[in-house]
């Protein structure tokens, strides 16, 4: 007899599959410019190079992240109300929030909600922060806004809500779908329930330029797997050897655009999808972008977004931002 978990683990591991064909489908098809989803960046191999991006001289976002948390945890933690329960959206490894969690749970007993689509994110970051004293951790294998509605929902009455989104992930929406995405987040919150968000900051072009093309060649790597991906779950024949990494600044947009580039033109199938695809020599698949904030815009953006600015912590080495918005 089926298991219902284990039936249910495999619905959803079906439905997962089918969002990639179809995404795959869609974005490959699309002219001018052919993309793919950045968030199909992070399967077990791209997760773990994202790790070893977090290490590279030339990418200064985590750490600069890190410094300010630790930091500023005593201060951030002093400006938030009280009797939080926390839920993060992308737990990552879990090493940053550590500061936090710390703070808090050195005033109280505290639950922490990760909510995460990869299983093996959410298996590290229990035992990144499982030693925690007097912290209760529940992760949600969810999407991020279904799983923020399940622990707002799941949530005592006296208790206020701490939604963590760091690591500037937010960079990855367009300006509009951010605002879009703070509003999302804010209906499932009350007044008074808080939100801190981390942005990367503007910086000079060939600061950019070499965070997202390093030396030693990792990001281009963690590109390029996005191909390899495909090949191995879709049955795809993408020649890796044909594809270069490229990253490039718009200015309009004011991100960092990745991108792979046919060197030659090339011709692949991706059998899971019915699928063929040509690239003339050139040609580019659109891969993510990273889009940088100045410190400023963000209080306006949380505005619109129904939540007021109360404090920003400001990392001026590198150039990155911890907001923390309130629901009003
Ligand atoms: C994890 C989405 C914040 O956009 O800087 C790093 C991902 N891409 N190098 C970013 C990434 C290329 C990263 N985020």
């Amino acid at each position: 007899m089926i298991q219902p978990a284990l039936s249910h683990e495999l619905l959803e591991r079906n439905r997962a599959k089918a969002d990639f064909v179809a995404d795959v489908r869609a974005g490959l098809s699309k002219a001018p410019q052919k993309e793919l989803p950045s968030k199909y960046l992070y399967d077990e191999v791209g997760s773990a190079l994202f790790e070893v991006i977090t290490v590279l001289p030339e990418y200064g976002v985590t750490r600069a992240e890190e410094r300010l948390l630790t930091e500023h945890a005593a201060d951030i933690v002093a400006h938030l109300p009280h009797d939080v329960t926390v839920a993060e959206l992308g737990s990552g490894s879990g090493r940053k929030t550590r500061r936090i969690l710390e703070a808090l749970c050195k005033k109280r007993p505290t639950s922490y909600c990760p909510i995460e689509i990869s299983r093996s994110a959410l298996q590290l970051c229990r035992r990144e922060l499982g030693d925690i004293e007097r912290i209760s951790i529940v992760g949600y294998e969810r999407d991020y806004l279904a799983g923020l509605a399940e622990v707002s929902q799941n949530r005592a009455a006296n208790e206020r809500l701490l939604v963590l989104f760091l690591g500037s992930t937010i960079g990855n929406f367009g300006r509009l779908a951010a605002t879009r995405f703070l509003r999302d987040i804010r209906t499932m919150l009350a007044p008074g329930d808080a939100l801190l968000l981390g942005t990367d900051l503007d910086k000079p072009v060939d600061t950019l330029i070499a965070a997202y093309d390093d030396a030693v060649g990792v990001t281009a790597a963690f590109n390029l797997n996005l191909l390899a991906r495909i090949n191995r779950e879709l049955d795809g024949n993408f020649p890796l050897d044909k594809f270069e990494h490229v990253a490039r600044f718009n200015r309009d947009a004011r991100s960092i655009e990745m991108h792979l580039r046919a060197k030659e033109p090339v011709t692949a199938q991706v059998r899971a999808a019915q699928l063929t695809v040509s690239l003339e020599a050139g040609e580019t698949i659109w891969t993510e972008s990273s889009h940088k904030y100045r410190a400023d815009e963000v209080p306006a953006i949380a505005y619109d977004a129904r939540f007021t600015c109360s404090h920003q912590w400001i990392e001026r080495d590198w150039g990155f931002a911890e907001s923390l918005l309130v629901a009003r």
